[in-house]
């Protein structure tokens, strides 16, 4: 019955939650992640001091961290995410043990809400599969026979940097990228891009649903851009499932069928056979449970 402390920093946004071993959240406390990355660091070890005095810290196992990558999760260290501009090789578990003096993990989000997603979602029960945020940025976490897969040094799953055609909407520094096809940024430029109008990808989605004829041609193209790059996924992986976060567990409905036409005709058709597409069943609370989960995990790998 000891207490986990998960940090998820996303671009936007930084929420510090405590939650059990078995992924209940007990508490959390969100903020706007500051622009400035030493104000940023100052916040979240405001709200760490926090909750560690709140729980008492004889009580805390360990903390987490959930991060868009780049990352090096082995060496702790965050490595210029594109969507964290100014987080440049910063030692965050060196500079969290010393101030506090509990285990720290971190994990690359897209693996933590993988972690969240196998454990208590969508991905219950799997030994192979994928998960893929689709919000703010693009990123996959991969359970391969039953554990978490890194790579050479932490790169697995960077997934958003893939070139999927040679013009189009900037992700990961690429035009054209899946981050780009299928991200929350990039539906908003490919927007502005055919009709000169700029709304966000959550308002694209929005007006999608009611049925806008403009809105639904950009959603097809990321729909397609996301079909192709699944059947990618399905025909290096072979996983039994796909666990898709954000933008498509909230608007599945607008992408499911272009989806599953581009997989038809683009993966190996006995691959594609096993392989179910998922949404995230976690919903508002899967960035709080994966980092928790970032803890528990890291915790009993060691
Ligand atoms: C990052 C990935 C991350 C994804 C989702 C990408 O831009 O490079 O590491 O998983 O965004 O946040
Ligand atoms: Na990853």
């Amino acid at each position: 019955n000891k207490v986990y402390i998960g940090i998820d920093i996303g671009g936007t946004k930084t929420a510090i939650s405590s939650g059990n071993s078995v992924g209940r959240i007990l508490g959390k406390k969100a903020f706007p992640t500051d622009r400035d990355l030493k104000q940023a660091l100052k916040n979240i070890f405001t709200e760490v001091e926090t909750f560690i005095s709140q729980n008492g810290k004889e009580n805390i196992a360990a903390m987490g961290i959930s991060c868009g990558g780049p990352l090096d999760s082995d060496k702790g260290i965050i490595q210029s995410p594109p969507n964290l501009p100014g987080w440049d090789d910063v030692h965050i578990i060196e500079m969290l043990k010393d101030e506090f003096s509990l285990p720290v993990f971190i994990e690359n989000d897209a693996n933590a809400c993988a972690l969240a997603e196998w454990y208590y979602g969508a991905g219950r029960g799997c030994k192979n599969m994928i998960f893929l945020t689709f919000g703010t940025g693009l990123g996959a976490g991969l359970i391969l026979d039953g554990r978490l897969y890194r790579g050479a040094n932490g790169l697995a799953g960077e997934v958003g940097h893939i070139r999927m055609t040679e013009g189009g909407p900037l992700g990961y520094g690429k035009k054209g990228s899946l981050e780009g096809w299928c991200s929350g940024g990039g539906i908003s430029e490919a927007y502005f891009d055919r009709y000169g109008e700029r709304i966000s990808g959550g308002e694209v989605c929005k007006r999608a649903e009611k049925g806008d004829a403009m809105a639904l041609a950009i959603i097809e193209e990321s729909a397609l851009m996301l079909g192709k790059g699944l059947a990618l996924f399905i025909d290096i992986i072979n996983p039994e499932r796909i666990v898709i976060g954000s933008i498509f567990a909230r608007s599945e409905s607008l992408f499911r069928s272009r989806v599953e036409k581009a997989i038809k005709e683009e993966a190996l058709p006995l691959a594609a056979g096993v392989c179910k597409v998922l949404p995230a069943e976690l919903g508002e609370s899967l960035g709080d449970t994966a980092a928790i989960c970032a803890a528990v995990n890291g915790l009993s790998a060691k």
